[in-house]
């Protein structure tokens, strides 16, 4: 009897012991399941923005995340969790996101360098330049770079711009306040709401096109 009463203590203590690291695991714990975890899901990202993060044109536009800023990533994540940004494809993906896996997750893309996609149209290219380093005083469009930075490659909570996919980039700027912005609470994607409504369509494909040359 005294035995088992010993044995049934020693399981609940035992289990208790599995919940302990289970929840601690869902707070960041790095134990080797949670690393098992986030390769799977890191696998899964790669099926849509490719195996180096470089991007794809398929029916979307699937975003370059290659050399992207940690905290832009981890941002974008908590807006589609949120329904700040609105978009079907990524509201699934993240739907599956344990908490403690997203600022995992945002840093897995900063250390990766394939070259851009291309295939943008050349034309313009010349004309994208002067928008991102002078903007566009008569339309109050600010020089791109002031917050980009010289080389388009962002900072924190600013994204990189360079090498971006050329459709992608078209597509978010022309589609900025239908996407972004939701909710009660303002987030950082109002600073770009001027920019994008004194853009015309013609100089946005001249930005984009510039940009997604960019290494
Ligand atoms: C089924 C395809 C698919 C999968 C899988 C997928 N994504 Fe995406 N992702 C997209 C598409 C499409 C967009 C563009 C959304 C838009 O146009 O607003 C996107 C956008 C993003 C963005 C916004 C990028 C930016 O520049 O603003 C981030 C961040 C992102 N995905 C991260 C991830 C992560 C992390 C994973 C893995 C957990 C993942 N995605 C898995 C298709 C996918
Ligand atoms: C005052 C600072 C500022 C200026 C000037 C600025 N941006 Fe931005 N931009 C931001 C911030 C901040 C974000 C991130 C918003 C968010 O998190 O929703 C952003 C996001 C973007 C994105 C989305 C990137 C992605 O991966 O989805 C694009 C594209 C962009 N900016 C292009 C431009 C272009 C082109 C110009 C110049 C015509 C410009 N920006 C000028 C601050 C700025």
């Amino acid at each position: 009897m005294k035995v088992m009463r010993l044995r049934s203590a020693l399981q609940t203590a035992g289990l208790a012991l599995v919940f302990l690291v289970a929840g601690r695991a869902d707070n960041g714990f790095a134990g080797p399941a949670s690393n098992q975890q986030i390769q799977a899901k890191l696998t899964y990202c790669k099926t849509c923005h490719g195996l180096s993060g470089q991007g794809f044109r398929g029916y979307f536009p699937i975003p370059r995340l290659a050399g992207q800023q940690t905290q832009y990533i981890e941002n974008q994540l908590r807006a589609f969790i949120e329904h700040r940004r609105t978009n079907p494809v990524m509201l699934n993906v993240t739907h599956g996101l344990r908490p403690w896996m997203i600022p995992v997750l945002a840093g897995q893309f900063k250390n990766l360098h394939p070259g851009p996609l291309g295939g943008a149209p050349k034309a313009s290219i010349a004309f994208g330049r002067k928008i991102f380093e002078e903007g566009l005083p008569d339309s109050n469009v600010p020089a791109c770079f002031a917050c980009h930075g010289p080389d388009a490659k962002g900072h924190n909570e600013i994204p990189r711009l360079a090498g971006q996919v050329y459709w992608y980039t078209v597509k978010a700027l022309t589609s900025w306040t239908k996407e972004r912005g939701h909710g009660s609470a303002k987030d950082l994607s109002a600073i770009m709401v001027p920019t994008t409504h004194n853009l015309t369509h013609s100089e946005v494909e001249a930005v984009a096109a510039y940009l997604s040359y960019l290494k």
